[in-house]
């Protein structure tokens, strides 16, 4: 059944000039079939960069709405129109404009973890890949608002030696990493390295090796000496762990670290999606002009 499926897909993708983008926390079987896996940064930029007619985003709304932005006369799929992101979803733009009344001159620095009209409101996007590069660009004295994860926030203040306001945004999935079961890992594989992901609370990523986004992590354990590798992030990535890197063992800090929004996208979805060309991603014009200069001034550091 999934050999047609995929067979399915590979006509469709012909027919139809299109490219498959996934998320390294996708199904293994939807990474499988993508023409490209990647974090939230590289699948900007391969976004940007494609001349294929249809991007089919194996992801989250956040991320196909951030393709749209990028590439607006494109046609955006995304397989399963209910993949959401809760910490997309903790803050509105009303919400934003108050909490920038609060602080005259502030800079918003904007997570891409956001819909796109929060994106306008913004001044810069960032990702958990250069969020740290993101907020060392900012003029000295400028006073910071950081949106709308707290945690990401908080690792780039430490990072940067910056303060920052910060929206008490959090990522539902990262919360059930606790580093009580970081703890309990390492005394059961001592020696070994742990790296999560900044989206991680502030306890747990002092107590890890590395802090890095999902390619990061990727990259990390290509050049890892050790055996075992403990992994605290969605454990969707140990699909792409195993397969580039098989030498090594992971070992999630917790198995309860599962998006279910990622995990929404199954090989099924993506195969009608493309027979019916929708769910569509469409982003008003008005919005996507303000939300592509705040994404492209990150693009452009
Ligand atoms: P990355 O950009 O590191 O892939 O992270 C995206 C995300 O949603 C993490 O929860
Ligand atoms: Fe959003 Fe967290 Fe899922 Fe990433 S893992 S898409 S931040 S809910």
């Amino acid at each position: 059944m999934s050999a047609k499926l995929v067979e399915q897909i590979g006509h469709l993708r012909k027919s139809l000039k299109a490219i498959i983008l996934a998320h390294n926390y996708q199904r293994p079987e939807v990474q499988d079939i993508a023409d490209f896996t990647g974090d939230s940064l590289e699948l900007s930029r391969k976004a940007a960069g494609t001349d294929a007619e249809v991007i089919v985003f194996c992801g989250v709304h956040f991320m196909a709405e951030t393709a749209k932005i990028l590439s607006p006369h494109k046609t955006v799929l995304l397989p399963d129109e209910e993949a959401g992101c809760p910490m997309a979803d903790m803050i509105t733009l009303e919400q934003l404009e108050a909490e920038k009344a609060k602080y005259p001159g502030v800079m918003v620095v904007c997570y891409v973890n956001s819909s796109a009209a929060v994106k306008a409101g913004s001044d810069i996007c960032c990702t958990s890949a250069n969020a740290v590069q993101v907020v060392n660009a900012v003029e000295k004295d400028q006073p910071i608002l950081f949106i709308p994860d707290q945690y990401l926030g908080q690792y780039a203040m430490n990072r940067t030696g910056r303060e920052m306001h910060l929206w008490p945004g959090y990522c539902p999935t990262h919360m059930k990493i606790g580093v009580g079961d970081l703890r309990r890992q390492r005394a059961r594989y001592p020696g070994c390295k742990v790296v999560v992901h900044p989206e991680c609370r502030p306890d747990v990523i002092d107590e890890a090796d590395e802090a890095l986004s999902t390619s990061g992590i990727i990259r990390y354990a290509r050049s890892y000496q050790g055996n075992t590798l403990i992994v605290g992030t969605e454990i969707g990535i140990l699909h792409r762990l195993k397969k580039e890197n098989p030498a090594v063992e992971y070992i999630p800090v917790t198995e309860r670290s599962v998006c279910p929004n990622m995990k929404r996208i199954t090989l099924e979805k993506v195969l009608c999606s493309m027979e019916e060309m929708q769910p569509t991603i469409e982003v008003p014009e008005s919005i996507r002009q303000g939300a592509l200069a705040a994404v492209e001034r990150m693009l452009a550091l």
